[in-house]
């Protein structure tokens, strides 16, 4: 098959969280399985330094927004797993500090630069040879494709993936003449949203198949608990709703061979992981000992359960002795909390506020359990990380969470982490305290850590059933 993706981000020349991951890793998969597979992504800065073989095509695409005419380059090169790459060059929209906003918020014209970057992708996908006949696109920044493919009749296929229902793009109405699209579109069967252009609602509905990231998700988003308020449009596309796990970049994420470890390991000879929790601890300045260590790596958010550990972390961790690391960046509030608990518990907490690709992977290997509590979670690659490492995760039981994590039995000593079912401080605290207790029991410890270790989360796998839904797609 001739597959195009589009997407926001793709790691390493742009990320924000996991979807930069998949990006890097489900294009390449898709590759090896004997697809033709490319990419295009906004040109932002900092790409041209990360990928030396960019080069800029004589391909010049010309589009209309609103009543302006616009052109834009188009750049070419290819990714270390030989998947070709485009990217569109619009320097006032892409070349900026950030991909999609600052601290203080997004950008003010997120809509024009990604309802842009959309005509532009439906342009490219004329013009590239071979032809792509699916067009795989991802999130909302991407989310209008499906409706212009729609009204101009072109022959392409469009898959929309959900990496996150809790973000839309959801703007207001007038900048629907952005779109230059048929007045009529601006309506419920279209882009219309409760009075507002709503580009993840448009894409739900004027796409050939919608996947999300986990089969537990897929239900979930149903139900108005979790829906983000698109549940009821969900419901009326269940018929064209797949789940599929994401999996591991084995390349990337192998504590064999990974230059930011202190030393290697792995599950047949875990002697290594003692030295990264000590390079780890050293890292932040915290002394090392026995005491068990707690990690996580997140964009600071409610999403990701910070109230949670807010209510528990002294009582269950710091109280008893344990020692926690924090490796973050989002919101301000956590963004002070966390600073200033490390500065309450100087030998206990290490924090670091930032972006740092090495220092995520020290955490996932040198920690002696991985928290993730979120209230939500369509997948998750934190925590598949965590098992690979040898890192039990302590996890809420939703989404890619539940489906990939299996609960400890302490009584046949089977699975992997740690669950909780109830989204609430006590649920949490005895998921910890569990964790402890078979901390204390170290022949336990190693089943649990050679379980999760021995966990197959292979992209190639993904990637069969992403070509499932591509052939319900043609047959569309
Ligand atoms: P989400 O996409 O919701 O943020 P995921 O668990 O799917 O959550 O993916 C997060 C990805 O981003 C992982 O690769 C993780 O290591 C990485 N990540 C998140 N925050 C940081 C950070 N501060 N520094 C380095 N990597 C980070
Ligand atoms: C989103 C989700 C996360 C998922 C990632 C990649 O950022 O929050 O759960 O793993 O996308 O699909």
């Amino acid at each position: 098959m001739n597959i195009l993706f589009a997407a926001s981000e793709m790691s390493p020349y742009a990320k924000t969280g996991g979807l930069g991951d998949v990006l890097a890793a489900l294009p390449a998969a898709l590759r090896a399985r004997g697809h033709s597979v490319s990419v295009v992504l906004p040109l932002y800065r900092g790409v041209r330094e990360k990928l030396p073989n960019l080069k800029p095509s004589s391909l010049f695409l010309n589009l209309t927004l609103n009543r302006e005419q616009l052109s834009a380059r188009v750049w070419e090169g290819v990714s270390e797993s030989g998947v070709h790459l485009f990217f569109i060059e619009r320097d006032e929209f892409y070349d900026r500090s950030h991909l999609y906003g600052t601290q203080t918020g997004d950008y003010a014209d997120n809509a024009a630069r990604f309802i842009f970057f959309n005509k532009a992708v439906v342009e490219l996908a004329r013009y590239i040879q071979p032809t792509p006949e699916i067009l795989h696109l991802h999130d909302w920044q991407t989310g209008l494709v499906p409706a212009i493919v729609r009204s101009k009749q072109y022959a392409l296929k469009t898959i929309f993936t959900i990496h996150n229902l809790a973000f839309q793009g959801s703007f207001w109405a007038f900048d629907f003449d952005l779109t230059n699209l048929p007045g009529e579109y601006f309506s419920p069967p279209g882009v219309e949203f409760f009075g507002r252009l709503n580009l993840m609602k448009a894409a739900l509905l004027l796409s050939h198949q919608i996947t999300t990231v986990s089969p537990s998700y897929a239900q979930e988003i149903q139900t108005p608990a979790y829906g983000c308020s698109l549940d009821g449009v969900l419901r009326q596309n269940h018929h064209k709703l797949t789940g599929i796990l994401n999996g591991v970049d084995c390349d990337l994420w192998d504590p064999q061979h990974d230059h930011f470890l202190a030393a290697p390991y792995s599950a047949e000879q875990l002697k290594g992981k003692a030295e990264n929790k000590k390079a780890l601890l050293n890292s932040f300045h915290l002394p090392s000992g026995n005491s068990p260590l707690f990690g996580m790596v997140s964009r600071l958010t409610t999403q990701k359960g910070f109230d949670l550990i807010q209510q528990t972390i002294e009582d269950s961790l710091l109280n008893i002795g344990a020692k926690f690391v924090l490796l973050g960046s989002g919101d301000p509030y956590f963004e002070a909390y966390f600073t200033n608990l490390a500065k309450k518990y100087p030998k206990q907490v290490g924090v670091k506020i930032g972006f740092d690709e090495g220092l995520a992977h020290l955490i996932e290997a040198g920690s002696d359990f991985f928290l993730m509590p979120s209230q939500f979670e369509p997948c998750g690659l934190n925590q598949l990380y965590s098992l690979r490492y040898g890192t039990p995760p302590i996890v809420h039981n939703t989404g890619g969470l539940a489906d990939s994590v299996e609960d400890y039995n302490e009584d046949t000593g089977t699975g992997t982490g740690f669950k909780f079912s109830w989204y609430e401080a006590g649920g949490l605290r005895q998921a910890i305290q569990r964790a402890l207790k078979v901390y204390a029991q170290p022949k336990a410890l190693a089943t649990l850590r050679h379980s999760g270790m021995t966990q197959s989360f292979s992209w190639d796998a993904s990637a069969a059933e992403y070509e499932k839904v591509y052939t319900a797609a043609l047959k569309s």
